[in-house]
């Protein structure tokens, strides 16, 4: 099978760049610019290398960089903005900051018909974030395109077939920005598009047939897409085998434990094992108010109660993790600063005895996931939920977290859902919305009585990937229609405001 390396220099987008080319049906690794060498470059037969953007300036002696030996592996380069700049300072070109930066929406002009830029017209939008340009040509290249204010914003070596471009064809708000990236990947590099989730289905499931021979093997379902997604996986490869235990520490959407045990049970007739931990969660919270403190209880918590019951569960050989792509990046294989601890990867049980773990789907972006359990015959209704965090609710009350709130915010969040669901057809839902309980009392009005009670806000985001997202627009009659059903059915809420900032500068889930 046909590979890309995205060799990551610590940009915004680096999993964006990998999810697109795999899209275009090529698999794609990203791997950072300091954890390979060019001899495991080659060694490992990629077809193609895309260098990423990053926050750098390349004139800056501590800036990421890479051996120029990579210039003459005889593989196809793309380089990306911090990219494109770095392949011009490393084939004796120059770098230098521009008289002005240019951000966000830019005007491309094409000077020369590469094979980059084939079928595309002449000029075009694109998406920009620098402030250093390429200002001289390295030996071998040519300029491609430009911009009002820089003449290199790409440029082509046919004889190695190393290209860069200063914007970003990742973007959607990047015109063409696919089509660049096909001609990449099957003119430049004259790869194939055979990386089918099919394939990959039938290929993992013979594989874990093999590797799970006779042994038996446990799981922690936590309700979620992806632990969900490799329930089904395991279930064809192992059958009653795959020992399904469901931690359901309360801190759920209202029915949802209902909702996961019914999708296996009715789905694939396969019984798992429901703990219900709800109060041994309420009762470890008790008091904490700290976001961070909360995600470590529960990610402790959940490891040691899930522990517990798969003790009894009979002798284990494998354990299972629903561990996906962003989750192995984003925990050290990528550049990205940690921003929240997401329990995901590193909770290992340590009192459980098993021979080894299985991670199934740890090469798959979350859309590739989706797709895997649609094939694998879960519900359209179930694969297509919207995520859900692992620490649940607890992230969405903010301070400190009780029976009484957790009611309130259930009975909030399912009211939202329900509007948003029913008023808007299926591609204008957001990609995620949900109900938070905000730590802020306000007065209200009721009849001729004053009231005093809890302020509701609603989040709803428009994202390609959740590393970035903007608020979604929802029409004012249906947020007024939710907001009227919340304070008059829920007792004690007084107020509703909609949470209007994108991330960054915030994030998605309010701690
Ligand atoms: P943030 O809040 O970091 O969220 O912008 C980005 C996406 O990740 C989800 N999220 C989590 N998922 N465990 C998870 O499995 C977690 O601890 C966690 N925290 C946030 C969030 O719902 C959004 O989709």
């Amino acid at each position: 099978m046909d590979k890309i390396l995205v060799l990551d220099f610590g940009g915004q987008y680096n999993l964006l760049i990998a999810r697109r080319v795999r899209n275009l049906n090529v698999y794609a690794e990203v791997k950072s610019y300091d954890a390979v060498t060019v001899e495991d470059i080659k060694k490992e037969g990629y077809g193609g290398i895309i260098l990423t953007g990053g926050p750098n300036s390349v004139n800056d002696p501590a800036s990421p960089t890479f051996s120029p030996g990579l210039l003459d592996a005889g593989i196809p380069i793309l380089g990306i903005c911090y990219g494109h700049q770095l392949l011009a300072k490393l084939a004796g070109g120059a770098v230098s900051a521009g008289a002005v930066g240019e951000y966000g929406s830019c005007g491309v002009e094409i000077t020369a018909p590469i094979d980059l830029f084939d079928g595309i017209p002449a000029t075009f939008n694109s998406f920009m974030s620098h402030h250093d340009c390429v200002t001289a040509l390295p030996e071998g290249f040519r300029g491609a395109a430009r911009t009002a204010n820089i003449e290199y914003a790409a440029m082509f070596d046919p004889e190695r077939r190393i290209c860069g471009v200063q914007f970003h064809p990742e973007v959607t708000h990047t015109e063409f920005g696919t089509e660049i990236l096909r001609n990449f990947l099957f003119k430049i590099c004259g790869l194939t598009a055979d990386w089918r989730m099919d394939d990959f289905m039938e290929k993992t499931i013979t594989e874990l047939r093999e590797k799970l021979d006779g042994r038996n093997v446990l799981l922690g379902l936590s309700g979620g897409v992806d632990s969900s997604v490799l329930a089904a996986l395991l279930y064809k490869a192992v059958g009653d085998r795959l020992r399904c235990v469901f931690v359901d520490h309360g801190l759920l959407r209202k029915d949802e434990g209902d909702l996961v045990e019914k999708a296996f049970m009715n789905t694939f007739g396969m019984s798992i094992i429901r703990v219900d931990a709800a109060k041994i969660f309420l009762d470890r919270l008790k008091g904490v108010t700290e976001p961070e403190k909360k995600r470590k209880i529960i990610g402790e918590e959940f490891i040691r109660i899930f522990e517990a019951e798969a003790m009894k569960a009979g002798e284990i050989d494998y354990l299972a993790q629903g561990t996906i792509y962003p989750d192995v990046v984003e925990s050290g294989g990528g550049k990205a600063s940690v921003i929240k601890s997401h329990h995901n990867v590193g909770g290992l049980p340590v009192n459980i005895k098993f021979k080894g773990i299985v991670e199934p789907l740890r090469t798959l972006f979350k859309d590739e996931v989706r797709e895997l359990g649609r094939r694998l015959g879960l519900p359209d209704q179930y694969v297509k939920r919207q995520p859900f965090p692992g620490p649940g609710l607890a992230v969405r009350i903010i301070g400190e977290i009780t029976g009484a709130k957790l009611k309130v915010l259930k009975e909030a969040d399912a009211i939202m859902r329900e509007e948003l669901i029913a008023s808007l057809p299926d591609p204008a839902l957001p990609d995620q919305y949900f109900a938070v309980l905000t730590d802020t009392r306000s007065v209200g009005v009721m009849g001729d009585e004053r009231t005093y009670g809890y302020t509701i806000a609603l989040r709803a985001v428009d994202t390609d990937d959740f590393m970035t997202c903007s608020f979604t627009r929802i029409p004012y009659e249906v947020l007024e229609r939710v907001s009227g059903r919340i304070t008059n059915e829920i007792k004690g809420v007084t107020r509703v405001v909609y949470d209007v900032t994108s991330k960054p500068p915030a994030t998605v889930e309010w701690e």
